[in-house]
Order: structure tokens, then C-alpha cells, then sequence
């Protein structure tokens, strides 16, 4: 195993090393480090292996290849992982959700006698997605307390998760908040707003990596998996491995909504494709 180099004093990661570390990062999360990150990378695995005493970044990968505990794997990820978001973040994806996809369901399950709708946030990051989807249910239906709404949020990162619990943002995150939402569904606190609990009612956060089908495949019954700005960091494999997984999750008609970027059709071809509103959305056939 080559130990990294010792330039200048400083601590520099070998390529070898780096593509050890990519590795095993990979395999785990199905998160893949191009050799252009590598700085970014280097940083905070030398800031990790610093924090808890280590002589070398060899000697914190070794740590971390043979330790059965995972809790520095988990630190490094959520030093690792980039976490932007903000409500309502792609405003038209959103609105074609609120306005045309959600009432056709919303109808079919009225029909039906089903007054479940199920929705997960399989990358909530810091909770405004979720908080997000909560507040555009309790807008759209006409009368939301007859039905039973639940929205599952997850991320791999447990730092975030800790703050999402929490609920509260700065103004940045708000910035795309109508101003009648903010004031109805926000408490201002100094220069920060709290999510008040009417919006946080619905809303259930847990740590799930989406690679690890075990804790993937507890999550079934849902209406609309929404898998935003997240898949960008996966290769197509793992892309296709999640894809497949949340085919599982979803209803005979559930639908999954990615970033805009991500594409659904390019990866998998189970899901069948629909123009509804301004765009196309992906479901699993009935
Ligand atoms: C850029 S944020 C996207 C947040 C939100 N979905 C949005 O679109 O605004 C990406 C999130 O994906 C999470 N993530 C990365 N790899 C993951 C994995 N393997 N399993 C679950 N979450 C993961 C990161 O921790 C991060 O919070």
C-alpha cells in the first residue's frame, strides 16, 4: 500500500490513495469523485484524519477499510456530501406537480375511496424539500385534514438530517417562498424562520442510504418519490440500481419526479413516460 507523499511538510494524497478512497466511497454511497475533485476531497479527508489524531491519511483510509464501527465513515460522508437547497427550488417542476399531476391522482384515489397519499424525499438534505411538499399538499387538497398524508425524508447525511429536524432557515433558503406562505406556514425568529408545526406534522425524517436496499426497500406505498439533484453524483450504474429500487417503492401509477438534469427515461425503461402539464413525468404502469 503506497503511503502519501510527504511534500514541504504537508500531507499530500497519492493518486493511488485517492482512488482507494474513491473506491470505497463509492461502493458505499454510489457517490463517484472524477479525478478533477480530488482537491476538494483531499481536503476533508485531511481534515477528518487531523480531527481524530490519525499519523496519516494511510493510516485513517486503513482505519476506515477495516473498522466494523461506521461512525467516521459517516462523519467523512457528511463532510463529503454537498447539501444545496432551498424551498421550492425548481418553482415550474414543482407548480406542474401542485397543479396538474397531483389533482389526476388526487381524483383517481377520491374515486377509489382512498384517502392515502404517500410521498418521499429520498434526498431531503436539510428539509426544505420535504417541508417544501408539505406545505403544496396542505394548499392543494380542499380539505387536507380527510386525508391520511405522509412524507417520508431521508438523506445519508446525519448532520443534515439533525438540522431539517429542527426546522430552521435563514433567508436564503426562504428566498422563493411566496410571501402569503411565509407568513402563513413561518414563525420569524430574529433574522432566521421556524417552520411552524403545521407544516412539520407531516413530515417524518430518517437516514437512509439510497445504495443500501435493505433500508431502501422499507419504504413501499408511495405516490411520489421525488429524487432531486442527487443522482448527479452517482454513475449510471448505481443511478440504475436506485432507479430500480424505487420501482419497488412506488404505486401500480406512482410517479418520480428527478432534478432537472437527471433524466429517468436515459436510465431505466420500466417507468413509462406521460406529458402532463408542461412536461414530461415518469411512472410505474399500472
Ligand atoms: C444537493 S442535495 C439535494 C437536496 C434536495 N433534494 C434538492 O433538490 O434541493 C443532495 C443530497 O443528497 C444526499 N445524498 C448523497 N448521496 C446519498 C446517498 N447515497 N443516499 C442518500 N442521500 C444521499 C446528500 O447528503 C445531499 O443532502
Amino acid at each position: 500500500m503506497q503511503p502519501p507523499e510527504e511534500i514541504g511538510g504537508e500531507m499530500v494524497l497519492s493518486d493511488e490513495l485517492y482512488d482507494k478512497f474513491v473506491k470505497m466511497v463509492y461502493k458505499k454511497t454510489g457517490i463517484f469523485y472524477e479525478h478533477n475533485k480530488k482537491y476538494y476531497v483531499q481536503k476533508r479527508i485531511e481534515k477528518r484524519a487531523e480531527m481524530i489524531g490519525m499519523g496519516s491519511i494511510n493510516d485513517y483510509y486503513r482505519m476506515l477499510k477495516f473498522s466494523k464501527d461506521s461512525t467516521e465513515f459517516d462523519r467523512l460522508i457528511n463532510d463529503l456530501t454537498i447539501n444545496e437547497t432551498y424551498f421550492f427550488r425548481d418553482y415550474p417542476q414543482l407548480r406542474n406537480f401542485a397543479e396538474n399531476v397531483l389533482p389526476i391522482v388526487v381524483r383517481e384515489k377520491k374515486k377509489n375511496n382512498d384517502r392515502n397519499i404517500k410521498i418521499w424525499s429520498a434526498a431531503c438534505s436539510t428539509g426544505e424539500e420535504p417541508y417544501t411538499l408539505s406545505i403544496i399538499l396542505q394548499e392543494m387538497l380542499d380539505e387536507p385534514e380527510k386525508w391520511n398524508l405522509q412524507i417520508v425524508a431521508s438523506d445519508i447525511n446525519t448532520d443534515v438530517i439533525h438540522s431539517a429536524k429542527i426546522g430552521l432557515y435563514e433567508y436564503r433558503s426562504v428566498r422563493d417562498v411566496p410571501p402569503e406562505y411565509l407568513e402563513k406556514y413561518f414563525t420569524k425568529k430574529h433574522e432566521s424562520y421556524q417552520v411552524n408545526p403545521n407544516v412539520k406534522k407531516l413530515v417524518k425524517f430518517m437516514k437512509i442510504n439510497l445504495v443500501d436496499l435493505v433500508a431502501v426497500s422499507d419504504i413501499t406505498g408511495c405516490d411520489f418519490i421525488f429524487c432531486r439533484n442527487v443522482l448527479i453524483y452517482f454513475d449510471d450504474e448505481s443511478r440504475k440500481a436506485v432507479l430500480s429500487d424505487f420501482y419497488r417503492g412506488l404505486n401500480p401509477g406512482g410517479i418520480i419526479f428527478l432534478g432537472h438534469s437527471e433524466s429517468v427515461g436515459r436510465i431505466s425503461s420500466a417507468y413509462h413516460m406521460q406529458r402532463i402539464g408542461d412536461t414530461i413525468v415518469y411512472f410505474k404502469p399500472k
